[in-house]
């Protein structure tokens, strides 16, 4: 069947039909003719479309997908695309130790090998757990072939004894209530197992709920994707539509850096705040923006996004699950409402075909419990705030750290209320944190801030979500669940902790956490939104000539080669050199 769309010579006709080398085509195509396809389609000028996927037995969060997979071949088919599915190194956040996040930039890597290798005219990209979506993203942006994103959805609401019970919040309240002896392991199992129902990523607006709708708001996912329940039939019908609209995104040429512009980015960083998104957005937006060749800066994030005001209400920022903000009108409806507000750039190309005004025609909140209005949100000002100081020179802070019981515990001073002193507790990772911090010895009160180093990019290896350390379990008995933390690792986009993360340059490398010690006095200033360890100059730079570099050992080859290539959370992780290599469709590989 010769299709009559007007377009250029397809890439995959570069493998599938050249009469000009007969001795290679007839190789690429005898082979894929021993499955599904036939020589008459394989040379018949239709678009082949790749299907990245991201599921398996071994990445749960995402194994939805391959139960997905039938409807988006099937939408493929029908626009007169075909397909063919390809794995992806498995990136499932609960399983892989140490971290999932070494495995961001592999999968990266191997996705970008695939699209540049294979006869492939574009790509279906799936998504789900928090690291898969960034990682795809960042290929499709390095390859710069037509791409589009199909969220898995989130699980069903999980339950235990009559109320709502989210991914990971769970886990930290459970913590707690081991500490204090309320709860024995098998219940503690038993409540963190209940929040897990169905297939699906976390329910809460953790991290893989919250780069679904970075997606979504970047403009590339068909509207309303990210928020339908993985069980949804609306998710089958999703995965149909996101086939067929691949194909004509090929035949319209519509790549991603039609979609991934500097106002895209903006569009994102705003929704991330009004969603009560992630601290880990920061990084993984910045990671597919500089694959993407867009300038876009840590700091951004305060300046676009620190006035936006809270509008979701979801855990862990709010009450609710997945299911509630789905049936409230999900991303959609909230980006409605912020565009109404002037916050949206409405402009923004989208893989729909049409700019983000034209796909929010109609979308509103269904459910103001969930999904509130701008004028009357759960709370202003819901962006991350960057700090800067002798500590780092960029780390983000979670505005919830500011409640008024911070503000009684650490006002240094009346009459200057923006200002915080607090004594230091310096914890070498987190082995050392489970060690010692029950020891009477380090004298942790109310009036402490809990430090974490050694836990970046390149210390950990990937950078650990470990910075939501709790205090003490006899503090804890007392009543005092909370101690604000600082760390240049991460911390799980699933914790409510007040905290200020992803401290750049990392201890490791030589940032100013390394020279810190337990028994500093540290200062916060909101004002000048600095974070500084009180200790004079002289004994700060005597400390830095005599620090040297911790020894790191690699357990594996990718660990080595990972940490002598990667960037520093503040400029996204990525493997520096790779970020040199911009549209790389451009130039066709050797036969
Ligand atoms: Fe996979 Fe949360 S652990 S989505
Ligand atoms: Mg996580």
């Amino acid at each position: 069947m010769g299709d009559m769309r007007a377009h250029k010579k397809f890439r995959s006709q570069e493998w599938f039909d050249n009469p000009n080398n007969p001795g290679m085509t007839s190789l690429y195509l005898e082979r894929y003719q021993n499955q599904e396809y036939t020589r008459k389609e394989l040379q018949s000028d239709r678009p082949v479309v790749g299907i990245a996927q991201t599921g398996s037995d071994i990445a749960p969060c995402n194994k939805i997908h391959v139960f997905l997979m039938d409807r988006v071949k099937a939408g493929i088919r029908d626009a007169g695309g075909i397909p063919m599915e390809f794995p992806v190194h498995p990136i499932q956040e609960t399983g892989k130790r140490p971290t999932a996040a070494l495995d961001r930039n592999l999968a990266y890597l191997g996705l970008v090998e695939v699209l540049h290798g294979y006869p492939i005219d574009g790509v279906v990209l799936t998504t789900g757990c928090d690291k898969t979506t960034p990682a795809m993203m960042m290929g499709a942006a390095t390859v710069d072939l037509p791409a589009i994103v199909l969220s898995g959805g989130p699980m069903l609401d999980g339950w235990w004894n009559g109320k709502l019970a989210g991914s990971g919040t769970i886990v930290w309240e459970s913590r707690r209530l081991l500490a204090e002896g309320k709860i024995d392991y098998e219940e503690f199992m038993e409540r963190v197992c209940a929040s897990a129902p169905s297939l699906g990523h976390c329910n809460t607006m953790g991290t893989a709920s919250t780069m679904n709708a970075m997606a979504e708001a970047l403009g590339m996912s068909l509207t309303g994707c990210s928020a339908i329940p993985a069980p949804f039939r609306e998710r089958m019908a999703m995965a149909y539509e996101t086939g067929r609209r691949i194909v004509e995104m090929i035949y319209e040429d519509l790549k991603p850096s039609d979609i991934l512009t500097r106002e895209a980015f903006e569009n994102a960083i705003v929704v991330n705040s009004a969603i009560g998104g992630s601290t880990n957005a920061p990084p993984h937006l910045q990671a597919v923006a500089r694959h993407a060749g867009v300038d876009l800066n840590v700091k951004d994030w305060q300046t676009v996004g620190f006035d936006v005001p809270l509008m979701v209400n979801m855990q862990p920022a709010g009450e609710y699950l997945g299911e509630s903000f789905f049936r409230a009108g999900g991303v959609p409806a909230v980006m409605a409402e912020l565009r109404k507000a002037g916050r949206i750039h409405g402009g923004c190309m989208t893989v729909t075909g049409k700019p983000m005004d034209e796909n929010l025609e109609g979308r509103e909140s269904r459910d103001t419990r969930v999904i509130t209005t701008y004028a009357e949100p759960m709370r202003e000002n819901a962006g991350f705030l960057v700090l800067s100081g002798n500590l780092f020179d960029s780390a983000l802070m979670k505005t919830s750290v500011i409640s008024p019981d911070f503000r009684k515990r650490f006002l240094s001073n009346p009459g200057h209320e923006d200002i915080f002193d607090a004594k230091a507790v310096v914890f070498e990772g987190p082995e050392d944190y489970h060690d010692r911090i029950n020891d009477p010895s380090l004298d942790i009160d109310e009036k402490t801030i809990l430090f974490i180093r050694g836990v970046g990019c390149v210390g950990y290896p990937g950078s650990a979500e470990v910075v939501n350390m709790q205090p003490p379990d006899a503090m804890i008995r007392e009543g005092v669940n909370h101690l604000p933390t600082v760390g240049d690792g991460r911390q799980s986009g699933t914790s409510e902790s007040p905290s200020i993360l992803n401290a750049s340059p990392e201890a490791v490398v030589g940032g100013g956490l390394a020279f810190l010690k337990t028994g500093d006095k540290v200062r916060l200033d909101l004002n000048a939104c600095t974070l500084d360890a009180l200790v004079d100059d002289a004994e700060w730079e005597a400390r830095k000539a005599d620090w040297t570099p911790p020894e790191i050992h690699h357990q594996t080859p990718w660990q080595e080669i990972y940490r002598k290539n990667v960037g520093q959370l503040a400029d996204g992780g990525c493997l520096e050199l790779a970020t040199a290599y911009q549209k790389v469709r451009r130039e066709l590989p050797r036969d």
